[in-house]
């Protein structure tokens, strides 16, 4: 990944512009990476705080051979590969919340957004949307994030350098999207799971139009969470948000 890297001083998306790329031909593992976003979005039209130098705003355009119904499992794919890098640049290990966010200490450090273009039955491409925390400090976050959000330098005590860190995120999507595509996808749930702090507590998942509530006992084969409610049935949660419950 990374063969091809198309850097911006500041846009308004480094996603919208991956899907142009991506619908334009691009290959496998091309990279858009922008210093700052006036416009970065989150999951459910969220807006996604993109601030100048602070941090690392990339999309990564990969084309997997798979069916839209395994899309989630490319998520779980990055998550892991993003807490392998952070971990081995920085010596923190993020948690992983369902199904994407990498929290320290509770709160949140980086958000994957990840967006198809497929037919039906194919997978054109999947568009990784990456977004790390890396060198804010607290009052450089917005005051509604301030209590949720945090960054890897507000975490370690020193500023972080962020072309190592894109560097080695890099290696390890390529990796672990190699692995998964080898092995199927029983390695890398064995990975997720070993970085969760979602299995084992009680969830409440809220989504388009029903919220669930159980135990979470753990992901499927196809990276869906599993909840065990309190009659005893098991629930799939595809997509959604959770919250976790005393
Ligand atoms: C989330 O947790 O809601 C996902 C956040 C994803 C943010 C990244 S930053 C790079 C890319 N461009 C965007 O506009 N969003 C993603």
């Amino acid at each position: 990944f990374g063969q091809e890297i198309r850097y911006f001083e500041s846009c308004d998306s480094t996603q919208f512009i991956a899907h142009e790329l991506a619908q334009e031909g691009a290959q496998d593992g091309t990279v858009v990476v922008a210093e700052e976003q006036l416009t970065g979005k989150g999951r459910m039209a969220r807006p996604w705080d993109s601030k100048a130098y602070k941090g690392i705003w990339m999309s990564v355009i990969t084309r997997p051979h798979l069916t839209p119904q395994q899309a989630p499992q490319m998520t779980l794919v990055a998550a892991v590969a993003i807490t392998r890098a952070i971990e081995e640049v920085t010596g923190l290990t993020p948690q992983i919340k369902w199904p994407n966010d990498l929290l320290i200490n509770e709160k949140k450090v980086t958000g994957i957004l990840t967006e198809l273009q497929a037919d039906p039955d194919l997978i054109k491409s999947i568009i990784l949307g990456i977004g790390i925390n890396v060198n804010q400090s607290i009052d450089e976050f917005p005051e509604e994030l301030m209590s949720i959000a945090t960054s890897l330098k507000i975490e370690l005590g020193k500023t972080i350098n962020r072309a190592e860190l894109i560097a080695t995120t890099l290696k390890y999507l390529e990796e672990y999207t190699k692995l998964y595509e080898a092995h199927g996808f029983s390695p890398i749930k064995l990975l997720w799971e070993s970085y969760s702090n979602t299995i084992g507590r009680r969830i409440r998942a809220t989504m388009v139009n029903q919220t669930v509530e159980g135990l979470a006992i753990g992901i499927t084969e196809e990276g869906m969470l599993e909840l065990k409610q309190d009659d005893g049935t098991i629930f799939g949660v595809y997509s959604g948000d959770i919250e976790f419950r005393k």
